[in-house]
């Protein structure tokens, strides 16, 4: 029976191609409707309209197996749904205000098609109370009620695939009890971890997911607090490689070590140019705006977005003080898109810092493996190799921590470069391997680079 059920996945961005191709994986027959003519035609082909591991593969496989298709025209699918999923951007509107318009023109185009016993239900980001309003402005616009379950996504760009098929917990948010019933009919083989997985463990089973059932206001929370929480540890971990490099201490050492301890848990402690991407800001923004609106004071959330921010800019210092100024330099950047494994440069710590350098007077080349240019910034030239890139440079920076980058030839670079600065903005280099290029190394926070500061009177800051 579960072989039947039909699930329209309404939007195919980022999250609504890897619903809509996950779900035709655990054979659910999927249609995802996408209203841009250019990016229909290329998920027709089997092909994703963004750089995302693993999904073309699922895209041409689900096509192929007439499990899943793409239309253009929601009025002539939704009638035979069974579910609805709505994966539609929530974009900044300005001032931690979400722009809600995509998701009232979706109910607008799908209301005069629904029927009695379907279920909408929503994956993207939206603000706190979004869910009700949806499900009473569907009620008022359609004359019946049509239940909508809360489901937030936790998909991290460059593993999406994995984070849907395989994630830790799926998150249910549901005051109907016949809408979980067809939610939870469509995750079922998730939630039991029945299928083959794509890519095998190394070793080890495949844990079954956590199933979380709870009210749709406890689901937006949950998102909302799953990203503060990231992006406050990783804005924390960057403030302490701060104090690491005031010290002489090491923050790869000090990091392994906070994070042996079983409270705080090793992952998401790498110190580096800083968190980005089209998730953290802007929801912690939203979160701090909703919160502020509550009368409830945001103080660490925008703490971790403000302590973010002058993350960044401390490292374009760093970088123009090893350079002893940045007017006139050349400098080669290596990544631009804004975490490895993806194309996207949306809020992307390693544009910034290309935008800063150029603005400091510096000469700026790139080099991204998925990236060709960055339409906001015209005037950065984006090469087709890391060599390329550091012709007659003063400097090398890696910003974003592609794999390849780790494996890098630094003989080859230091042979056409100006200067002799590699520096490591991710903290993945190989001291000992740039150095033996005849290059000098300069990380995050790493000690051996740093000097004790000194008081006014020459004595040393520590102790005392
Ligand atoms: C995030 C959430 O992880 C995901 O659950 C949510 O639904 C969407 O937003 P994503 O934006 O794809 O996913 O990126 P993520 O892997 O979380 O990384 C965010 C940023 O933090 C990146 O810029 C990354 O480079 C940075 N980061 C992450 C660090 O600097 N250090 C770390 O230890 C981890």
């Amino acid at each position: 029976m579960t072989a039947e059920q039909r699930i329209i996945v309404i939007g195919c961005g980022y999250v609504g191609t890897v619903v809509a191709g996950s779900f035709a994986r655990i054979d659910r027959h999927v249609v995802g409707v996408e209203v841009d003519g250019e990016k229909l035609a290329r998920l027709r082909s089997g092909q994703a309209p963004f750089h995302e591991p693993q999904l073309d593969v699922l895209l041409r496989h689900g096509l192929a197996r007439g499990m899943l298709e793409f239309t253009d025209s929601a009025a002539t699918v939704v009638p035979s749904a069974d579910v609805i999923f709505f994966c539609l951007a929530s974009p900044d509107g300005g001032k931690g205000r979400a722009d809600m318009s995509q998701i009232e023109s979706a109910i607008d185009s799908i209301v005069p098609h629904l029927r009695r016993g379907q279920v909408v239900v929503t994956k993207s980001t939206l603000p706190l109370g979004a869910n009700d309003w949806i499900q009473d402005h569907i009620a008022e616009q359609a004359g019946f009620a049509v239940p909508v379950v809360a489901n937030p996504e936790f998909l991290r760009e460059g593993s999406a695939v994995e984070d849907f098929l395989h994630p830790d917990r799926v998150v249910l948010g549901a005051d109907d009890g016949r809408a979980l019933d067809l939610v939870l009919r469509a995750y079922r083989p998730i939630l039991d971890q029945t299928f083959e997985r794509i890519v095998p463990l190394a070793r080890g089973e495949q844990p079954r997911p956590e199933l979380v059932v709870t009210s749709r206001r406890s689901a937006e929370v949950v998102k909302f607090a799953a990203n503060s929480f990231l992006a406050s540890r990783v804005s924390l971990i960057n403030e302490i490689s701060e104090i690491c490099e005031a010290y002489g201490a090491d923050i790869d050492v000090v990091a392994a070590a906070v994070g042996m301890d079983s409270r705080i848990g090793p992952h998401f402690l790498k110190a580096g140019l800083g968190w980005g991407g089209s998730c953290f800001d802007k929801d912690l923004a939203i979160l701090a705006r909703q919160a502020r609106d509550a009368g409830v004071e945001p103080a660490l959330v925008e703490a971790a977005r403000r302590a973010n921010r002058t993350h960044r800019r401390w490292v374009v210092d760093l970088i123009g003080d090893a350079l002893g100024g940045l007017e006139g330099r050349t400098v080669a950047v290596l990544g631009l898109s804004f975490k490895p494994d993806t194309d996207d440069l949306r809020d992307s710590p390693a544009v910034e810092l290309a935008e800063r350098l150029m603005a400091a007077g510096a000469v700026v080349r790139a080099h991204d493996p998925a990236v060709a240019k960055v339409p906001e910034l015209p005037g950065l030239e984006v090469v087709p190799d890391p060599v390329t890139a550091a012709v007659d440079a003063d400097a090398i920076v890696l910003a974003t921590d592609w794999r390849e980058y780790s494996r890098i030839d630094f003989a080859a670079a230091a042979a056409v470069m100006r200067g002799r600065l590699a520096f490591d903005a991710r903290n993945v280099w190989d001291r000992a391997a740039v150095e033996a290029a005849g290059l000098r190394y300069r990380g995050i926070g790493r000690a051996d680079q740093t000097r004790l500061p000194r008081r006014a009177d020459g004595e040393s800051a520590v102790g005392g």
